[in-house]
């Protein structure tokens, strides 16, 4: 069984796909099962750990201190409304600045996900 918006990745041929319907199958890549990525809630004193600036009413910045290098780097962030209705996702070439810029008003309350090429997936909530 899936839920909307988990991660799961090919241990194969790294396959990585976000659920958009939930369903009660297995999904299964190159005849294998694929991987669940668990999402780790980040510490403030994590470099997963998402910073939030406010650059004005509705226009919001979450920056990362994480290294951008060729091996170990973000490939994407997302911002996801609490009540998982909106998502934006912005993907990062491996030496780009681990930074996301969004515009909300944020009513729902929203967090943050990204995917680290080595330290998998990570979580910073915002309320
Ligand atoms: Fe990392």
């Amino acid at each position: 069984m899936t839920q909307r918006l988990e991660l799961y990745k090919c241990r194969i041929c790294q396959n990585l796909i976000e659920v958009l319907n939930q369903g009660i199958g297995t999904l299964v890549c190159c005849d294998e099962s694929m991987k669940h990525l668990e999402e780790h809630l980040a510490p403030n004193d994590n470099p997963h750990f998402g910073h939030l600036e406010n650059m004005d009413d509705i226009t919001k910045r979450i920056y990362f201190n994480h290294v951008a290098t060729l091996e170990h780097h973000f490939e994407f962030i997302e911002v996801i409304s609490n009540d998982k209705k909106y998502v934006k996702r912005k993907f990062l070439e491996p030496l780009e600045m681990p930074e996301i810029t969004f515009k909300c008003d944020c009513k729902e309350g929203f967090y943050v996900r990204l995917h680290c090429n080595i330290d998998g997936t990570w979580v910073t909530k915002f309320e």
